[in-house]
């Protein structure tokens, strides 16, 4: 999705401003062409050659300088911007947007720019608090400005209180978002992530390697594109994403009563969550003790979440995933049809870069009516999208 955007980072005079070096490798990681513009002050924090090094691109420092003004020109950077992110963004720097200052490269490119501005403050909490900062940000807002707040914590300059620069993969988060079209405003999208746990006693449970990954890349996707979006999840480690109603389960139960409870007022459900197929018949109230005998363990069958959802589908596109190790297609082709689904995203979860854990997935999405769209290895964001792409599709078919 970031692939090829281009995007120009300004970078302003805080303690923060290390921090900015990291947001340019993850856009870089993520295919975006970033271009580096640092006022006077964001240089005695932290060198351009850094962010040089790291964008592969010149960095911008000067207003009028000869060479930069002959090879981009600020008026050019401002229009090359797709997107302009200030990051960290000081009480200065809002004040001079504010009040419609031009008098260095950056504030002239933000005079200058069509393109969304997103500002990411990061300052001590009693400048954040002010009421003159917090009135130019309501102005800015009201402009049409983006913002993404800081965050609550131990600040640089000893106190505690809100004005830590926003965590980057949250700022790259809402840059994507900005940047994608609202083509799924309208839809309400249910998404299952991550495994499920069957607890065998107080200390002990049944589960699967799947970490969410999948699942949350689905939410976040949605989100960006305008749905409303319900996340449940099993237990995993990540941060529940901004903007999406997050709902936590444990068992196989949970997650049923968490998503039929939810269906009525949903128009598409993706399930990418790895539900335990058994459960221990029964849990032992204390941990179980060793014994020299063998011990089995009688399981019994969990409910099928997404058969239940397929026996009352109504409108709802049903889209399921599949996890194999043997005879993809046919056995994904059987659970298309055994759960009345629109989709299924099989994936083949021993193949190298694909399935649980990894940052990346192989799948094929067949459709009901057989057909097979074979997709390369692509990052779980990326067939997020493609997954969301075949929901217009079905929508408009
Ligand atoms: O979380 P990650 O680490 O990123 O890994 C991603 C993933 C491998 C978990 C994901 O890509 C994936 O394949 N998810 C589905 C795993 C799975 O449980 O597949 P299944 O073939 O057992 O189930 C088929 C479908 O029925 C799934 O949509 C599943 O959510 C659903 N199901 C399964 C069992 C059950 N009792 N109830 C269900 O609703």
């Amino acid at each position: 999705m970031l692939k090829g955007r281009k995007i120009v980072l300004g970078v302003t005079g805080g303690i923060a401003a290390y921090k900015a070096a990291e947001l340019v490798r993850e856009l870089v990681r993520a295919g975006a062409e970033v271009f580096v513009v640092m006022t006077r002050n964001a240089q005695a924090f932290i060198t351009p050659l850094t962010f040089q090094t790291l964008s592969g691109h010149s960095v911008t420092t000067e207003l009028f300088s000869l060479t930069e003004e002959s090879e981009i020109g600020h008026i050019a950077l401002a229009d090359r911007a797709e997107l302009l992110a200030i990051a960290p963004a000081t009480a200065n720097i809002i004040g001079k947007i504010a009040a419609g200052i031009a008098d260095d490269i950056l504030t002239t490119i933000v005079m200058a720019t069509k393109a969304p501005v997103l500002l990411a403050p990061a300052m001590n909490v009693h400048m954040w608090e002010n009421p003159i900062c917090q009135e130019n940000i309501q102005k800015l807002r009201s402009r049409g400005f983006h913002f993404i707040d800081p965050e609550a914590g131990e600040l640089a300059c000893g106190y505690e209180g809100k004005g830590r620069l926003a965590e980057i993969p949250a700022i790259v988060e809402e840059i994507r978002s900005i940047l994608s079209p609202k083509d799924l405003s309208g839809e309400t999208l249910l998404v299952t992530a991550g495994p499920t746990e069957e607890p065998i006693d107080p200390v002990r449970f049944l589960s699967n390697r799947s970490s969410g990954k999948m699942g949350f890349a689905v939410a976040r996707a949605a989100r960006r594109r305008g749905a409303q979006v319900i996340l449940v999840s099993g237990p995993s480690a990540l941060p529940a994403p901004s903007g999406v109603k997050f709902i936590p389960v444990r068992t196989a139960s949970e997650m049923r009563e968490a998503v039929l409870g939810s269906l009525p007022g949903v128009s598409t459900l993706v399930m990418a969550a790895a539900v335990s197929d058994y459960r221990p018949k029964g849990t032992s109230p204390e941990k179980i003790k060793k014994s020299r005998a063998e011990l089995s363990l009688p399981l019994e069958l969990n409910p099928d979440i997404l058969h239940e959802a397929g026996q009352r589908k109504e409108k709802r596109l049903l889209i399921g995933f599949a996890a194999e190790t043997e005879s993809l297609l046919a056995n994904a082709r059987k659970k298309l049809a055994e759960k009345n689904l629109d989709l299924i995203v099989a994936n083949d979860v021993r193949l190298p870069g694909a399935g649980f854990q990894v940052d990346t997935n192989v799948a094929k999405l067949i459709d009901r009516s057989g057909k097979v769209e074979e997709l390369p290895l692509m990052s779980k964001e990326d067939l997020a999208d493609c997954v969301l792409d075949r929901v217009l599709l079905l929508r408009s078919a």
